[in-house]
């Protein structure tokens, strides 16, 4: 309570306090002011006492405290004017700096007046403290944000950028200023998946992860960022903070890393595909071979076969032959030996067609001219294929000759077009055509070049059961009695024993077409067996002859047929007997010696002969074409099975030498 004012204006404790106190009338003059007061107003007490406050500090007119004076001394309430919101007093301190304070106004009631208390308290160390570590803490926030490698911005409801942080001169290129006030769409596509994120995402319902875009840089180029997305609100209005991440580097190197092990697999596949392709082509391989070792030990067999059927039908037309001559002149008993000897002749025909098979057929290899052989087959083969077969032969002049047996061809083209035949029961069309192949390498020939003969029918084709078996010896179609199944294994045998191939292409359905691969003839051939013309001789004299077979039966056969044509016969059954027979000095004119002997064959026995006897005419009889070609020359040479005829003949030519 305060009577009186004058007590408090000399108070020893006013002046003590280290706060400001001034004391106003009921009409807003200064009673008290305390030596603090003094200090820091510069205003000493005398010179402010019972002065209007208002008049000392005109500048607070306008402010609150006025008024809040006014409200203490007219109602008795208490305020507080704080230096942050409001402009008060013009205090100073000690170094003439701005003095902050905080102003409390209450009112000091007395039995006689009322009056009101300022109370004015120094704030200016505590403000400078908050301030000086208000800065601190935003130096340290700048320096945080700024230091991230990503770029932050902040957008309003608008997509306005409101604030970046320092990196985004380095992860997009602009400035600071360049970007603030711009919409966040400059930096993205117009359908860029993290519009449509802003549009979806609110502070209550947050994206989960950062969301992949291609933004674009300030010089138009673009990468790839992760963008995550903050929504906050202040003031009244939303905000979405948005950090930005350079992925770039990393997208790419996935890129890459993708396309790596997508060439990796690629190659994987590749690597696999063809080590299958190999493995399938082994398989293949190893068919074929296994294939080939079947039909070269079924050749063996065969030729063997058929080697001892050549003697035996020797012995059988030789014997038939001398039976003939010798035989009464009945027609009816000439007619069947007429028809023994016919059996014999096809029989060995077959045994033929099982030697060329063999690849053992004794080959006369000549120079043939395709454009002379075909044109003179033309005939013969329309009327093999019959009326419903149309045949056309096409041949250019361009198309080389080849090296041959002219006959074992035309054996295996007539074989072909039977075949074709059989195939085009309906009718149809046969082609025989030709060209040159400079290289053999696709049918696994070593040597080149070739001339190839195809022979195209339209007739029912092969499945691929048939057309596997088609060149197997017996393998046939055509039901017992109906074909041998040799007509192919035999044209396949003469093709691979003159050094070329046979291949076959067929469907059911689309005809056949047969391919022979021959060999070219070389530039100067002559051929190495070509038939040296027998010089006729007028009369035939007797000779004195040495036969010499292992075969008995054969030794027996051939030596009637020499004594029927009036020579005389020492017979020897083996390579040594002879040469024993001949050192005894026996007078021989002739060598008739078989080729396939245990111990010393025929040919060895030759030779033999020609060292001892250089002038003694010598005759190898062979059936197999065992005897090398070349070599055969040297000697006078009979194919088995021979007719008396042929032993003449052969006779004559090797005495003629
Ligand atoms: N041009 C072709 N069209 C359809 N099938 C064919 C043709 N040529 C051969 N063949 C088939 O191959 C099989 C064997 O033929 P190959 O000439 O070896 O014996 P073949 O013709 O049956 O008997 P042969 O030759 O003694 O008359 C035939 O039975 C037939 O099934
Ligand atoms: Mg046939």
């Amino acid at each position: 309570m305060l009577d009186n004012p004058s007590d408090l204006l000399f108070g020893p404790v006013f002046d003590t306090v280290d706060i400001g106190l001034v004391v106003l009338d009921s009409r807003g003059c200064i009673v008290g002011w305390n030596e603090w007061m003094a200090r820091v107003s510069r205003h000493e007490a005398r010179k402010v006492l019972g002065r209007p406050l208002l008049k000392v500090f005109p500048e607070v007119r306008g402010t609150r405290l006025p008024d809040v004076i006014e409200d203490s001394l007219r109602v008795g309430s208490s305020s507080i004017l704080t230096h942050t919101l409001n402009a008060l007093l013009p205090l100073q301190g000690e170094s003439d700096e701005p003095l902050l304070h905080n102003i409390v106004v209450r009112p000091v009631s007395s039995v006689r007046a009322n009056y009101c208390l300022l109370q004015i308290t120094d704030v200016t160390v505590a403000v400078t403290r908050e301030r000086v570590l208000r800065e601190r803490q935003n130096a340290r926030y700048h320096a945080i944000v700024d230091s991230v490698p990503d770029a932050i911005i902040t957008i309003d409801d608008n997509r306005n950028i409101q604030w970046v942080n320092g990196a985004v001169d380095r992860v997009l290129g602009y400035s600071h200023s360049e970007l603030l006030g711009q919409r966040l769409d400059i930096l993205l596509d117009p359908d860029n998946p993290l519009l449509q994120a802003l549009a979806q995402t609110s502070i209550g319902n947050k994206a989960d992860n950062a969301i992949s875009i291609m933004g674009r840089h300030k010089d138009g180029k673009s990468g790839y960022f992760d963008v995550s997305l903050g929504h906050w609100r202040a003031d009244q209005r939303n905000f979405v903070t948005t950090i930005w991440r350079d992925v770039t580097e990393r997208v790419e190197a996935d890129a890459a890393l993708r396309d790596a092990r997508d060439a990796l697999q690629k190659n994987n596949e590749e690597l696999e595909s063809r080590v299958e392709e190999r493995t399938r082509e082994r398989e293949v391989a190893l068919q074929q071979l296994h294939e080939s070792q079947k039909m070269e030990s079924i050749g063996q067999l065969t030729g063997g076969v058929a080697h001892d059927f050549n003697n035996l039908l020797a012995v059988i037309l030789g014997s038939l032959s001398l039976l003939k001559k010798a035989a009464p002149d009945d027609p009816r008993v000439s007619r069947l030996l007429d028809r023994a000897i016919l059996g014999a002749e096809r029989g060995a025909t077959l045994t033929a067609r099982l030697l060329a098979f063999a690849r053992r057929q004794e080959l006369k290899v000549e120079f043939v001219s395709l454009q002379k052989l075909l044109p003179e087959m033309l005939d013969f083969l329309r009327h093999s294929v019959g009326p419903n077969v149309a045949v056309h032969v096409e041949i250019s002049p361009a198309v080389c000759a080849v090296e041959v047996d002219a006959n074992q061809l035309e054996l295996a083209l007539i074989n072909l077009a039977v075949n074709a035949r059989d195939a085009m029961t309906q009718g149809g069309t046969l082609t025989i055509a030709c060209h040159n192949e400079d290289h053999g390498k696709r049918v696994g020939l070593p040597r080149d070049p070739f001339v190839c003969i195809t022979i195209t029918d339209t007739g029912e084709g092969m499945s691929t059961a048939t057309l596997a078996r088609a060149q197997e010896p017996f393998f046939t179609t055509k039901g017992v009695g109906k074909g041998t199944g040799l007509g192919l294994s035999m044209v396949q045998g003469f093709t691979a024993q003159s050094g070329g191939a046979l291949r076959i292409r067929s469907e059911p359905g689309k005809g056949t077409k047969v391919t022979l691969w021959l060999p070219r003839a070389k530039e100067g051939f002559v051929a190495a067996n070509a038939e040296i013309q027998p010089a006729q001789s007028t009369q035939s004299k007797s000779l004195r002859v040495l036969l010499v077979d292992d075969d008995i039966l054969v030794s027996m056969g051939a030596a009637d047929m020499l004594l029927d044509l009036g020579h005389s016969v020492t017979e020897a059954q083996s390579g040594a007997h002879a040469l024993k027979l001949l050192k005894s000095d026996a007078p021989f004119d002739v060598v008739v010696t078989d080729y396939a002997m245990p111990g010393m064959n025929g040919f060895e026995l030759a030779q033999r002969i020609k060292a001892g006897h250089p002038r003694l005419p010598i005759v190898l009889a062979t059936g197999y074409a065992e005897l090398p070609a070349d070599r055969s020359i040297e000697f006078g040479h009979l194919s088995k099975p021979y007719t008396s005829k042929d032993l003449a003949a052969a006779l004559e030519k090797a005495v003629s030498l």
